[in-house]
This record gives structure tokens, sequence and C-alpha cells, in this order.
């Protein structure tokens, strides 16, 4: 599946739509260069189920906890690993209480640096691509 985006309006819609076709237990892995809108594409998603609280990049939290208003996903869970120093830390914060948990969706920005924990088969793999300073290019797996 691939989308197309100009401004950051169409990148949290491409996040709603993709966030209809979402399942509890599923883990994003949300690939994209710094600034290409991973987490604007993450507040659409988040927002589509059901979640009122104001969406934040955890970049100083690391993880992000929200209760979910869907019939079966129950809590999102939002993590931002590029300031990730080691690579333990998020196991320390809880990360792996809720990866693959029939009732949470994660959403985790630069994956690569914790793939030792994300060894589930249901990682559904998302890359956001610049094309220029605005156009993005999304490709889900
Ligand atoms: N088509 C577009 N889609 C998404 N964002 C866009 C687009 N065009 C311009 N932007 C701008 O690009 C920026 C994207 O920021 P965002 O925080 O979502 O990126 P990010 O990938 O999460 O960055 P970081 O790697 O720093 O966490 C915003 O300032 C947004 O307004
Ligand atoms: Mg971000």
């Amino acid at each position: 599946m691939e989308y197309r985006t100009v401004t950051s309006e169409d990148m949290e819609n491409v996040g709603r739509q993709v966030a209809k076709k979402m399942k509890g237990g599923d883990v994003i892995l949300l690939y994209g260069e710094l600034g290409s809108g991973k987490s604007t594409f993450t507040k659409g998603l988040v927002n589509e189920l059901g979640v009122e609280d104001v969406v934040t990049s955890p970049t100083f939290t690391l993880m992000n906890v929200y209760d979910a208003k869907h019939p079966q996903i129950k809590k999102v869970v939002h993590c931002d690993t590029y300031r990730l120093r080691d690579k333990d830390d998020l196991e320390e914060v809880g990360i792996t209480d809720y990866l693959y948990k029939p009732d949470t969706l994660c959403i985790i920005e630069w994956p690569d640096k914790v793939s030792h924990l994300l060894t589930g088969n249901s990682n559904i793999k998302i890359s956001i691509e610049y094309i220029d300073s605005e156009r993005r290019k999304i490709v889900m797996e």
C-alpha cells in the first residue's frame, strides 16, 4: 500500500486511514528521516483510535501510553527511540509489557534501535520518504 501527501494535514489523514486497518497486538515499525512526518502520522493514527489526549512526541519520555476507544484496541503505545542511549532503557520503561498484547497497538519510531525486542510476528513496516520539502511518500508493507 502506498500513499502520497503534500501537507501535514494529509499526513494525519494517512495515519487515520492506517488506523482503520490495525488490530490489537499489531506493532507498527515506523521508518523515516528526521522531520519526515512520523509524529504527524502518529497523531492522526492515535486520534482515530479515540485518544483524546494531546499526542506529543515522547522524545524525552521514550514512551507514551494512551487509552483508546476502540472495540479491540484498548491502549496505544508510542515510542520514539531516537535519543535512546542504552538499548535496554526501553525495556526498563516497560515496553515489553505492551508489545504484541492483544488489546494494545504499539508504534515505534526508529525501530532498528530496539530490533532485539521486535521479534513477534505481527510487525507492520511503514516508511515515510521525502520527495521534496513538502511531499512525502508513505509505503506500508
Ligand atoms: N507532507 C507532509 N507530511 C508531514 N509533515 C510535513 C509535510 N510537509 C511538511 N511537513 C512538516 O514536517 C514536519 C514533520 O514533523 P514530525 O515531527 O511529524 O516529523 P518526525 O519524523 O516525527 O520527526 P523526528 O524524526 O524529529 O521525530 C512538521 O513540521 C510538518 O509541518
Ligand atoms: Mg517524531
